[in-house]
């Protein structure tokens, strides 16, 4: 992130070199009237029409017409309240005035929508969402009875969404839908945000409120960066004083195995899968609080400096808590994956350890510390692959030259990005991009229309077989400079730039048509308690967030 860091003082250098920094730049979207209705992301087959429905929360039901299941049925009380929240409220007060008609010109009403899964969802292997989930649905809205096919339930959760999405308040406030039919499904099977709750501490709530916004804008995996250097807020099982010693501040800073089974099914009622990052053998500094004889000791002149370093890989003691440590996380996290990081590994201090050299000389690496990085690597994946457990890893592992095992997904974070997508894809490994979606790098002006314009397949000439091994993406929201009272602001509504690349058809490229939807947008997340920033200048919601 260092070169990051200098990128940014360079984006503020050059506003300054060029003036004013008040001055709109020219090609922000500035004042972009909101769209009534309309969907984000824009689903792959989409056919609105000019014909108008009605819809009243007293008439109005759902109707389950297939399978069933916990999941489906919260998904159907979620959006009863997202729909009708307000609306029952003003009305109930509203009766009180008997002569208040509202005003309706409409073509009709829609009294129904069915919701029919084809698959059960209750079964084991069914109630969690994975990589290979059925995202697809169709969806009719039709008067009197509008109708939402899936072959499975997370299918009918992104349905429901849309669903809701279609609904508008005419101009008497009084709610609308268009007739339209819809056949979606998503361009990429993993749809990522990033969360880091190290850097700052971030409290329950707000990570699940950031969930609630993920579902509102169809991502699929909650990336839980959730512990590094600065401190470790998971409360391990088997080693408490790990977070004892490792927090920020104690208990009050810390995630309880009872909050993130609280985080994991809030994930999951929504479609979404949880990845926690336990990065290793770097960003460790909050590990070693607890654990003796874990860290590397950094040395000058032939002394300990009461310095440390990254996870020591020559002793057997590290493989042995690493075992440990791994076994439980594969256990209190039901993903299939679970992301090793691997990222930024500073060789100098182990360079300075003689022990570590001594082991270097013993193994043959030479002063390849590449390879007492492999080395490390190499071991940590054949505890993952005892647990049954496949791995993300950042970059800088495949970089380094260590073999993994092949159905790994690579992480791509750093510049030049289309370069090593290449590369990854064509040693045969899964690939995910982030490296354009570091919305910590925060700068004046419309920045959305750079996430917007990015895209997984900007490959350098990239095969069709290359081309099929991107998964997907990730948004990446750093947490050196976000805590509680910025982090969802300043994540949404830009991160939904990145949800509409990876959901929608390739073809919705164009940031200037997409500004007044992402106008309409962002005032449906303010509408549902989401606290989104503006992002295209000098604009108003019906509905402004209030400060409550
Ligand atoms: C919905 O219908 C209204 C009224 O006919 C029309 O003005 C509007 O453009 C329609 N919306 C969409 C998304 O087609």
């Amino acid at each position: 992130m260092a070169v990051y860091t200098v990128f940014v003082l360079c984006v503020f250098c050059f506003q300054y070199v060029l003036g004013n920094s008040q001055l709109p730049l020219q090609d922000d979207y500035h004042g972009a009237k909101p769209t009534r209705g309309e969907p984000w992301p824009l689903p792959q087959i989409y056919t609105p029409s000019a014909e108008t429905f009605s819809l009243n929360y007293l008439s109005f039901e759902f109707q389950v017409t297939g399978s069933t299941c916990d999941t489906l049925a919260a998904a159907i009380r979620r959006y009863e309240e997202i729909i009708f929240g307000d609306h029952a409220k003003i009305d109930s007060r509203l009766k009180f005035f008997p002569k208040f008609q509202r005003f309706s010109s409409a073509d009709g009403n829609v009294n129904k929508l069915s919701v029919h899964v084809q698959e059960t969802c209750d079964t084991a292997g069914n109630n969690y969402p994975s990589l290979e989930s059925n995202e697809a649905y169709n969806l009719t809205v039709e008067s009197p009875n509008s109708e939402l096919i899936a072959n499975s339930v997370w299918g009918a959760l992104r349905g429901l969404e849309t669903f809701s999405q279609l609904i508008y308040e005419g101009l008497e406030g009084q709610l609308e839908v268009n007739k339209t039919t819809i056949q979606d499904f998503p361009r990429f099977k993993y749809r990522g945000l990033l969360l880091d709750s190290a850097r700052h501490f971030l409290s329950v709530e707000i990570l699940k409120k950031n969930l609630d916004a993920m579902a509102y804008n169809k991502f699929n995996v909650f990336h839980w960066h959730i512990v590094d250097d600065q401190s470790f807020p998971y409360e391990s099982v088997l080693f408490p004083q790990m977070s004892a010693m490792g927090s920020y501040f104690g208990l009050s800073h810390t995630y309880t195995q009872a909050d993130i089974k609280d985080v994991v099914e809030h994930a999951r009622l929504r479609g979404i899968r949880v990845i926690p990052e336990f990065d290793t053998p770097g960003h460790t500094q909050s590990w070693g609080k607890a654990i003796q004889n874990l860290l590397t000791k950094c040395y000058t002149s032939g002394k300990p400096n009461g310095n440390y370093g990254p996870i020591d890989p020559s002793l057997n003691s590290t493989y042995d808590f690493l075992k440990k440590f791994f076994g439980e996380v594969a256990e209190v996290f039901p993903d299939h994956y679970i992301h090793l990081g691997g990222d930024e590994v500073s060789f100098s201090c182990w360079q300075s350890n003689p022990q570590v050299t001594d082991f270097m000389k013993k193994m043959s690496f030479g002063t390849n510390y590449a390879q007492l990085e492999q080395y490390y690597m190499q071991n940590l994946l054949t505890i993952i692959n005892s647990l049954n457990k496949g791995y993300l890893i950042w970059q800088e592992v495949i970089d380094n030259g260590a073999t993994v095992r092949p159905d790994t997904i690579v992480e791509v974070w750093k510049g030049g990005y289309q370069a090593e997508l290449a590369k990854v894809t064509k040693m045969g490994y899964h690939a995910l991009l982030s490296s354009c979606w570091y919305l910590n790098l925060i700068a004046y002006g419309s920045d959305w229309k750079r996430y917007y314009a990015c895209d997984p397949w900007d490959m350098v000439n990239g095969t069709q077989k290359q081309l099929d091994l991107v998964i997907g993406g990730e948004a990446c929201m750093w947490g050196e400079y976000v805590d509680n009272t910025n982090v969802i602001s300043r994540t949404w509504p830009r991160a939904a730039a990145v949800g509409e690349r990876l959901w929608s058809n390739m073809k919705v490229r164009d940031g200037a048509k997409a500004a007044p939807r992402m106008a309409e947008h962002r005032c449906r997340l303010i509408r549902r308690g989401i606290q989104a920033e503006p992002v295209n200048g000098p604009d108003f919601c019906e509905h402004e967030y209030r400060g409550v």
